[in-house]
């Protein structure tokens, strides 16, 4: 049997809900268009169909054929909902901020919850937050709205392409595969969004292409930086801009179709993050972020040390703010630069307690999520984790980077230099690979920028010999820290895969 849409099961809930005699059900949430729909299409599940009434203080109760006479007072409308005997739905909008601090509407909402609970009508509250005064707790159902699901978005797209001028033109560039990855992108947001994500994204294109996803992804950043501590890397590095580390790269091109309908039809298990330790200025960084660009979702930066340093309030109540935000925004890549950074700062200040309190609330919801929020942590000093962190199973692969092999230095220069633009048909790649030895991909990097500014100060292409100069310039992180490099070696050699294939 097929798995009903979340819009269904929506329904159901819902349905469940008025069946049961839930006399008061607050459904969170911050589209009262779009629950509005629902309760409409809820009505026409039931023979007969209850009548649906939207109350709000200018309008009153209104319904499809009759508006109640004085019902525009809150007290009055629930006396009309307590007094009126038919089946009936009556959804509030607007009332919960009147309902804050007044003791006299609450008493008032208790006795609706008792003239209803054994009638077949039902009061709805729609409201973005929760505001319940502790006596009502328990005479209301609470029901958080989930997010439009892929059906809802996928609807959404294709009347805003219908309404372009170019609609016949964007259609035929719309692959079903681009389909897929637009939806995606969308996923997370709330009707208006997605409708506004489409529309924006889709302004002055006559026809479409990867490009567009990163227009609906942009809608998402709003959401984000609401959380104080994330922020949505716009940014995101591809694949063929590593050089090397082909290990890594293979165990990521094996998943491409992790989020796929065939993967999910086949049941594969989503990936539930990786953690990449090691030499400094190896790609540590770099590899962590590309991880979302690969599956063409958000990428999402937490900012550890900012969780750590009390602006944000107590760590534990932000990192699940943030951890809340990378859910709605899912599907999404959360990544973590020096995991551990938080632990060495707070283990100063006040040794232990919260930070652990932290890790553990950020493991359980690792296990936990829902939905697929991806981690790509990066930690320096590895030993300073709490062991449970690297227990098998928490992260499916713990990957660890160290000094680029010859090979991989080759393909770390050609990248950079491409980058700048050299001409590499001038340039004797092997030569370099011999005198950049010991240096890591930042090294490389800045060597061949070095170079790149010796050769336009004397007005002349970039040849090897700078290069070679600007290598003599550098004096590499291994020749200092070779004993620390050695160290975590050892360490990753039985508890990490290697990131390089040698
Ligand atoms: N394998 C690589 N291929 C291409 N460029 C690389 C590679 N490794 C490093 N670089 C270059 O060096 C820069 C720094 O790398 P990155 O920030 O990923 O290192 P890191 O391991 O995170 O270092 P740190 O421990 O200092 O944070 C990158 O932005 C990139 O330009
Ligand atoms: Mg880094």
């Amino acid at each position: 049997m097929e798995e009903p849409s979340r819009k269904q099961q929506t329904l159901q809930d819902l349905k469940k809900l008025v069946l049961s005699k839930a006399s008061i059900v607050y459904i969170l949430s911050d589209e009262e268009d779009r629950v509005e729909t629902l309760l409409k299409e809820l009505s026409a599940t039931f023979q007969p169909g209850p009548k649906l009434f939207i109350w709000n203080p200018f309008y009153g109760l209104t319904g499809e054929e009759e508006t109640i006479e004085n019902s525009k007072a809150p007290f009055d409308a629930l006396d009309r909902v307590i007094q009126r005997t038919e089946q009936a739905f009556y959804l509030f909008e607007g009332i919960h901020s009147l309902m804050d601090g007044d003791p006299l509407l609450t008493r008032k909402m208790k006795d609706v919850h008792r003239a209803l609970r054994n009638r077949y009508a039902t009061l709805f509250i729609v409201a973005p937050v929760l505001v319940v005064p502790e006596e009502l707790r328990r005479d209301m159902v609470i029901y958080e709205l989930p997010m439009p699901d892929d059906s809802e978005v996928e609807r959404i797209l294709n009347s805003v392409i219908s309404g372009t001028p170019h609609a016949a033109k964007l259609t035929e560039s719309l692959t079903p595969d681009l389909k897929e990855h637009m939806v995606k992108a969308a996923l997370g947001l709330s009707l208006d969004q997605v409708a506004r994500a489409f529309r924006s994204a889709l302004i002055g294109r006559t026809t479409l292409d990867a490009s567009v996803i990163d227009g609906v992804i942009e809608e998402k950043g709003q959401l984000i930086r609401k959380s104080g501590i994330l922020t949505l890397i716009t940014n995101r590095p591809t694949l063929d801009e590593i050089g090397g580390l082909e290990n890594l790269k293979d165990w990521l091109r094996k998943r491409s179709g992790v989020l796929s309908k065939e993967g999910k039809t086949f049941g594969l298990q989503l990936p539930k993050g990786v953690l990449i330790t090691g030499v400094s200025g190896c790609g540590k960084s770099l590899c962590a972020k590309v991880f979302a660009s690969f599956w063409q979702v958000p990428l999402l930066h937490l900012d550890m040390a900012r969780l750590y340093d009390g602006t944000m309030g107590e760590p534990e109540k932000a990192l699940q703010i943030a951890l809340q935000t990378a859910e709605t925004v899912a599907p999404s890549v959360l990544w973590i630069d020096e995991i551990e950074a938080g632990i060495s700062v707070q283990s100063q200040k006040a040794g232990g307690g919260s930070q652990s309190r932290v890790f553990a609330s950020f493991l359980t919801w690792m296990q936990e999520k829902k939905n697929f929020v991806f981690i790509a942590a990066t930690a320096n000093v590895i030993e300073l984790l709490p062991p449970e962190v690297l227990r098998k199973g928490r992260f499916d692969q713990i990957f660890f980077v160290t000094l680029p092999n010859a090979q991989e230095r080759k393909s770390i220069l050609s990248i950079h230099l491409k980058r700048n633009g050299a001409d590499l048909s001038n340039i004797n790649l092997n030569m370099l690979i011999k005198v950049t030895e010991g240096f890591n991909g930042a090294e490389i990097e800045q060597a061949v920028y070095g170079a790149m500014v010796d050769a336009f100060n004397d007005g002349r292409p970039l040849t090897e010999h700078d290069i070679i100069i600007a290598v003599g310039n550098i004096i590499p992180l291994s020749t200092t820290m070779k004993e620390e490099i050695g160290r975590m070696e050892r360490w990753a050699y039985n508890r990490a895969i290697l990131a390089s294939k040698n």
